[in-house]
This record gives structure tokens, sequence and C-alpha cells, in this order.
């Protein structure tokens, strides 16, 4: 595995429309619809608010690529959460490439960013029945609480 953070140019959003329009891969999403639209069209203000006009250090978002390969794997990006004060992370790997380790790789990545930009502590809000809650666990976070919809996840970084 050789995972490199990579940072997407708008002809590289080709791929953020097939992860997110794949059933496989967003049906930990299924409580909220599942696959996500994202069309060419809607393509020029995500690339503008996520990757050019980021505000400082309130929206952070990274293509994953596997170098030996040449191919993106995944998804990795945080936000400021301006109504609840907090830095909120997300991680998304395409089905296909799942169990392979690129998921935990990944999210060490996403907080190693993190902290150097200087995000003192990170949440994730993830589903409550997203299997996924093991390998945040695995990678230090803590429950911080649940509702019947979420588990709130938190780590100091
Ligand atoms: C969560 C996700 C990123 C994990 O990616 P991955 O490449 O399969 O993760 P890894 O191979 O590094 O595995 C990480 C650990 O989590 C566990 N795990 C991860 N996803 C799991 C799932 N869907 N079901 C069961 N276990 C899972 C693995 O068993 C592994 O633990 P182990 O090493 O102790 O066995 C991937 O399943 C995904 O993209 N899911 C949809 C998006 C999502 O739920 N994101 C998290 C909330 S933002």
């Amino acid at each position: 595995m050789n995972l490199i953070v990579y940072t997407p140019k708008i002809e590289d959003l080709w791929f953020r429309e097939m992860l997110l329009g794949d059933p496989e891969t967003m049906s930990y999403n299924s409580a909220w619809g599942g696959t996500i639209p994202f069309p060419k069209e809607k393509q020029n203000d995500w690339y503008d608010f996520w990757i050019i006009n980021h505000d400082g250090n309130d929206r952070f978002y990274r293509y994953l690529l596997e170098g030996n390969s040449n191919e993106f794997v995944g998804e990795i990006a945080y936000h400021f959460d301006k109504q609840k004060g907090i830095y909120l992370a997300n991680i998304i790997i395409l089905a296909k490439y799942r169990g392979k380790g690129y998921g935990e790789k990944g999210l060490s990545l996403l907080l190693q960013a993190a902290k150097e930009n200087g995000c003192l502590e990170i949440y994730d809000a993830i589903a409550a029945d997203n299997p996924s809650i093991k390998m945040f666990l695995n990678m230090g976070f803590a429950i911080e609480y649940s509702t019947k919809d979420i588990v709130m996840v938190r780590k100091v970084l």
C-alpha cells in the first residue's frame, strides 16, 4: 500500500461523481437516501467552495490515491460545523477497495492533516447502524454520546 493524500483537480471530479453514485459504496447512507447525485453542473461551485475558497481551516477535502496503481480509492474531508462549534470528519472508501486497510490508513492521514492545520480535536457523527464505528474506536476515537440515529465519536489530536 502506498496511500497518498491528493488534492483533486477539477477534471478529477468524475471520481467523486462515481463514488457518491455507487450504490454499494453509499449503502451506509441508506437512512438518508443512499447515493448522492454530483452532476457536472454542481462541480464548479463545489470545487470553488471546498478546494479553492476553503476559508482557512474551515474546510479540508482530499482524495486518497493508491500510488502503486495510480488509482483513486476514496475521499477524506473535515469541516468546521459552526452550529456545533466542532470539526466533523468524513471518510469514504470505494466499496471495491474496502477491507484492505485503506480506511484506517486514510483516517490516520486525515487526522495528521487536521492536526498539522491546527485542529485540536475532531468528531464524527456515525449512523447508529454503521459498523464502521469499529474503525474509529480502533483509531483511538471515544464515544462522546449516542442518540437513536447517530453515535458521536471524538478524538483529541
Ligand atoms: C468505513 C470505511 C471507510 C472503512 O474502509 P476500509 O478500507 O474497509 O477499512 P479498513 O480495511 O482499514 O478496516 C478498518 C477496520 O474497521 C472495520 N470495518 C470497517 N468498515 C466496516 C464495515 N462496513 N463492516 C464491518 N467492519 C468494518 C474493519 O473490520 C477493520 O477492523 P479490523 O482491522 O479490526 O478488522 C468504509 O467501510 C466506508 O467507506 N464506509 C462508508 C463510509 C463510512 O461509513 N464512513 C465513516 C463515517 S464518515
